[in-house]
């Protein structure tokens, strides 16, 4: 710093003869950045300089922390237009804007010219903001600002920053996550506030394209109406500023010598906050959002409350029902809920609903000054207002929101929450007052026997697409004919082989994706260009047609968001094939068991993908109208789709087609060794809670990344199960952990999950909790029983050296198959 720079020589030739390294804070018109040197700020925190990425030759300017070694970009300007050989940094003298540009002086990125270019310097602030600025032409003596990279965010939100809109400036500062590690050009994932008048009540939001992802929830005066946990902490203070010239959130450090910033991730569709610890020389994460299952943006659909210990997560708020009850028992919520009740408008009044996020404020109004009084009114003399409640929460409450529309993307939270007052007709409050009429139990019955129906039928269809086989009869029920030329009802489309030959390359080796528990599969694109997963059942089978179908008729109407999706099946000859929905991010175990991916799972994905396990295994043991127990849980069983969602598949298989399997693959057809629960490889018995018992090894192997079966540790006789209970008794669970999540400011999370997975373990089927135990231990925070001894926590007793030895026993429990599919 200081070094005084003069040029003497036009700068293109110093820029490619000068190697020498120096650093300013700021330049004018007669300097330049080059390859050569950087700008530092005063106080030596923020770099700025060319960088490449990673693993990639791309030249880009951008600004850094000096001294962080592990190089945190927290700014770029030319993220479009990389260099491919060596950059320059420089003011225009004639058009007072500052321009990147490559060696050969193509220009790869400014900012606009300015009509008034006096004296223009460039300076590198303490703060990491890049500001240019000019004499002022009105007073000599002082300089104004006509650019700062502030404005123009990347992906990275730095102390001081305001994300939102500047209404004078006419500039939207948003954030943009980087495409790629290596890539700093705009991915499709945001981060931003949407521009409304001054009588909204504005919140923030994360965009997946033009799609809302995750919603802050409007800010309440302390905090975001979706972050109860927001809390006055001794990292930073935040604030949010609404009025006719700006609306921003900003923070600022509490502590000058702390490093804290909030970055936006495509990869993991988080926003997240870290915090830098110096002894350590790591970030460490501080927060993330969304942060669980219930801030996915109106995962309820409209009018539902999404319920993060209920089950289903979704619920629709009281007074209100599905809006297609055949679709919201399949867990596909998008539709939302409905009243039960018509408002009448005159006539209507108000229910209180507590500890709420409040719901999406694109359509609402605020006046800062109503009282909650002359908010009701309001509501009221309006027909379309459904809502209404204190826009801010300080001192008991003050200001006026109302909503107006559906209520979207509203959750429940345990405390913390928001009061809302929801619009009610008469009939639907005088209800209220002397309790609910005893109707449910009839409308629930109705919506289920509807499941099985023509809707199911609509939607296989919509999702297959043209291209199959199928007849539409005038019922609306889709019917096929088979080879004997019958008539069948299978509620399921029928492919033809030729179809499925076609699809595959004629069950091309390269096209085959594993091999699964009752034969191999293949993935498949069908003309239109979908992608399919395609199971062909081996040949050898012995079951009956009849046998076959019927099991195909029972998996079919098994729908749940973390289940495959059966789609079709192809009955032709000796081949018997189930076609599922095809998942491009392969199977669990591909990411656990993989050092390199294993990366990409973050604690909250990986939480989100064990509650998804849990919540699909729940609706398979208790909530499908089949109890159907799994028997063969493991991690590559759970598929992942784009959105890394777990996806339970060959369940109902064992009980289908095992029987016809079991020389050729024992392991597989009846479990797998390292995940069975005693009771099962020991005697053969099996229930939900042997089940349970898979879940819990499923849920150590993802804490941990390392395998059930195979040798643990060396030195001791010690399996994963028994390294946990050890680590567990020494107070020193957290051992257990993968190295990453041990980072996660969600540690309490991570014992839970441990402790969860213990009680899974436990030796008797009856001291392990049932699925949906699990779904509300995961869910809160309440205290959990304390774990005894878990089953086959020592090597040489383990289920492993068992597995063989008592292939005998597992071939006869097969007449115990048949209390496996109790009808409902
Ligand atoms: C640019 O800054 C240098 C160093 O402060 C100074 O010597 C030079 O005169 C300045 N040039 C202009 C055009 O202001
Ligand atoms: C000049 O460099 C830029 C950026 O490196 C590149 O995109 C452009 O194609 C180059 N032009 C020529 C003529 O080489
Ligand atoms: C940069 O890109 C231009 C245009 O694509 C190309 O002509 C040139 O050879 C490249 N330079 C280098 C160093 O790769
Ligand atoms: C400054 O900008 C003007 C207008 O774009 C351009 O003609 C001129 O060459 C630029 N000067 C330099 C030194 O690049
Ligand atoms: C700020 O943080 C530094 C380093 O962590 C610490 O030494 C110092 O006491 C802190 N200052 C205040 C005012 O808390
Ligand atoms: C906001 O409320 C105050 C107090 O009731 C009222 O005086 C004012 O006119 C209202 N503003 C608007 C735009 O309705
Ligand atoms: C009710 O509110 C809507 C939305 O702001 C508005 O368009 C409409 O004019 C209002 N109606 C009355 C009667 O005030
Ligand atoms: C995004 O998350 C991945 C996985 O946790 C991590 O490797 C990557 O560095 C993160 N990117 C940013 C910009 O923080």
């Amino acid at each position: 710093m200081g070094t005084i720079f003069f040029i003497l020589v036009h700068p293109y030739l110093l820029f490619l003869s000068s190697k020498v390294s120096f650093a300013l804070d700021s330049i004018n018109t007669s300097q330049f950045i080059s390859e050569a040197n950087t700008l530092v700020s005063k106080d030596g925190n923020f770099e700025l300089g060319f960088f490449s990425p990673s693993s990639s030759n791309n030249r880009y300017l951008g600004i850094w922390y000096k001294n962080i070694p592990a190089k945190t970009i927290v700014w770029v300007a030319n993220r479009l237009n990389p260099i491919n050989d060596s950059g320059l940094l420089m003011i225009n003298s004639s058009t007072g804007s500052v321009v990147v540009m490559s060696q050969n002086r193509s220009v790869v990125w400014s900012t606009s010219p300015q009509r008034q270019a006096k004296n223009p310097v460039l300076k590198l602030l303490d703060s990491g903001n890049l500001v240019l600025t000019v004499t002022d032409e009105k007073d000599e003596n002082s300089r104004i600002s006509l650019w700062e990279s502030f404005d123009y965010p990347t992906d990275t939100f730095l102390p001081g920053m305001k994300l939102g809109w500047d209404l004078k400036k006419g500039v939207n500062r948003i954030l943009t996550a980087w495409k790629k590690p290596d890539d700093p050009s705009p991915g499709d994932f945001t981060f931003g506030m949407l521009e409304m008048g001054i009588h909204s009540y504005p919140a923030a939001y994360t965009w997946k394209g033009n799609k809302k992802f995750y919603r802050t929830g409007p800010w309440n005066g302390l905090r975001f109406s979706g972050s109860p946990d927001l809390n006055p902490n001794p990292v930073y203070n935040y604030n949010f500023v609404s009025n006719e010239n700006e609306v921003y959130y900003t923070y600022t450090l509490k502590n000058k010598s702390l490093i804290s910033i909030s970055v936006l991730n495509q990869t993991t569709q988080s926003w997240d906050r870290y915090t830098w610890i110096e002894e350590e020389k790591i970030w460490e994460a501080y927060s993330s959002r969304p942060g669980d299952y219930c801030d996915r943006y109106g995962l309820c659909g409209a009018n539902g409350n999404c319920v993060f210990t209920a089950s289903p997560v979704c619920q629709c708020l009281k007074a209100f029902k599905p809006k297609s009850p055949e679709l919201w028992s399949l867990t596909e919520w998008s539709q939302g809920c409905v009243r039960n009740k018509p408002l009448s408008c005159d006539t209507d009044g108000f229910v209180k609903f507590v500890d709420l996020k409040l719901p999406d404020t694109t359509y609402s109004w605020v006046n800062k000054s109503m009282s909650l009084d002359e908010c009701r009114v309001k509501c009221l003399n309006n027909c379309t207002c459904m809502a209404y409640t204190n826009s801010d929460i300080r001192g008991g409450g003050s200001g006026c929101a109302i909503w107006f529309g559906e209520l979207m993307d509203i959750r429940q939270f345990p405390a913390g929450g928001q009061d809302l007052y929801i619009r009610m007709s008469a009939s639907e409050l005088q209800e209220e007052k002397h309790g609910p009429k005893i109707k449910i139990a009839v409308t629930v019955a109705a919506a289920v026997a509807v499941v099985s129906g023509t809707l199911l039928v609509g939607f296989y269809i919509c999702k297959i697409g043209t291209k199959l086989k199928v007849k539409k009869e005038s019922n609306g029920i889709i019917s096929h004919q088979n080879n004997e030329g019958q008539k069948e009802d299978l509620e399921l489309p029928f492919l033809d082989l030729s179809t499925i030959v076609g699809a595959t390359d004629n069950f091309a080796p390269n096209n085959k994706l594993g091999e699964g528990g009752f034969g191999p599969v293949y993935k498949g694109i069908l003309e239109d260009g979908q992608e399919i997963a395609i199971k062909r059942l081996s040949r050898s089978s012995g079951q009956g047609l009849n046998e076959f179908k019927n099991e195909v008729r029972l998996i079919a109407k098994l729908q749940h968001r973390n289940l495959v999706k059966l789609v079709a099946c192809c009955i032709q000859g000796e081949e018997k094939i189930l076609v599922y929905e095809y998942m491009p991010n392969k199977s669990l175990d591909s990411f656990i068991f993989d050092q390199t991916k294993r990366t990409l799972l973050n604690w909250s994905m990986s939480f989100n993908i064990i509650c998804g396990i849990a919540r699909g295994l729940q609706y398979l043991h208790q909530d499908s109208r089949l109890r159907i127990i799994h028997r063969d849980l493991k991690a590559s069983n759970v598929l992942l789709d784009i959105e890394m969602n777990p996806k339970i598949s060959d369940f109902g298989a064992a009980r289908t087609f095992g029987g016809d399997q079991l020389e050729g693959n024992t392991n597989r057809v009846m479990g797998t060794c390292g995940y069975m629960a005693p009771e099962y490889a020991f005697d053969g018995l099996f229930s939900t809670k042997s089940d349970v018992f898979s879940f819990g090894i499923l849920l150590l192997e993802i804490i941990c990344g390392k395998k059930s079966r195979g040798l643990f540790h060396p030195n001791h006789s010690l399996n994963l199960i028994g390294y946990a209970w050890r680590l567990w008794n020494e107070g020193r669970p957290l051992e257990l952990t993968d190295e990453c999540f041990r980072q996660s400011s969600t540690l309490s999370e991570v014992l839970r999950c441990i402790h969860i997975s213990l009680l899974c373990l436990q030796q008797c089927p009856e001291d392990r909790p049932s699925m949906s135990s699990v779904i509300v231990m995961l869910g809160s925070e309440g205290a959990l029983p304390q774990p005894k001894q878990p089953g086959f926590f020592l090597e040489k007793d383990s289920n492993e050296a068992h597995c063989f030895s008592s292939k005998q026993e597992l071939f006869s429990t097969n007449e115990m198959t048949i209390t496996l599919l109790e009808a409902r």
